[in-house]
């Protein structure tokens, strides 16, 4: 498997400190940062833009993986890859041709990914598996922070494992906190994502590193 890599969500800190909250981060180990970009349609929540993930790009020195809950991505890709972005994933649900904007964020020099809402199943995705850098399964729907795990998402994890193989990164979203890593890293998964977890905890360190378990 893949290395453990833990990418705590801006969503939940503190957006008058955005910069600083990024470093702080940083410095308590997260291996990237992970940034909720929804549009009030696909997902029912407003959050940021291409503009601020350009300012933001300055304060971070790992990966900026970026999450697009937008229908209609395929007119947003490019502005978030001149932004800053490393990673670019999307939703299966709002893209009526995910390959062609898997290549395209490809092209764009930056690693792309499909994301999968809890109701979709896995095999929408299996003739696009060869295509991803990595896939990312919501374990909550998209919109907020602090929802609670979906249990019943583990065995969507193990199966999108065997379609990815051992080598590609399998990214899991929403509620993972130091119960839910242990159990979502059984199944197959190697990067997590935590907003409320991380960013409400007193010490930034002592909640990555228990994600680390
Ligand atoms: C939800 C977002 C998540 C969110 C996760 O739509 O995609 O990244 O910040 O928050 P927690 O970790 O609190 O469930
Ligand atoms: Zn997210």
């Amino acid at each position: 498997m893949p290395k453990l890599k833990i990418a705590p969500s801006l969503l939940s800190s503190d957006f008058s400190r955005l910069g600083e909250e990024i470093q702080a981060v940083i410095e308590a180990g997260a291996d990237w940062i992970h940034l909720d970009i929804m549009d009030g349609h696909f997902a029912p929540n407003l959050t940021i833009g291409p503009p601020v993930v350009s300012a933001l790009r300055r304060h971070s020195t790992v990966p900026m993986d970026v999450h697009l809950m937008l229908d209609n991505p395929e007119e947003f890709v490019d502005d978030f890859a001149n932004a800053g972005a490393d990673i670019i994933t999307f939703h299966a649900e709002a893209s009526r041709h995910p390959h062609r904007l898997l290549t395209r964020i490809r092209d764009l020099g930056c690693k792309a990914g499909v994301v999968l809402n809890p109701g979709t199943p896995p095999d929408d995705i299996e003739f696009l598996a060869d295509s991803v850098d990595l896939v990312l399964i919501m374990t909550v729907n998209p919109g907020f922070g602090g929802q609670k795990f979906i249990s019943g998402m583990l065995r969507k994890i193990e199966l999108v494992r065997a379609m990815l193989g051992e080598e590609r990164d399998l990214e899991v979203d929403g509620g993972i906190d130091q119960h839910t890593a242990p159990q979502v890293v059984a199944a197959g998964a190697n990067v997590l994502v935590a907003g409320s977890y991380v960013f409400g905890s007193d010490s930034y360190l002592e909640a990555i590193e228990s994600l680390r378990g």
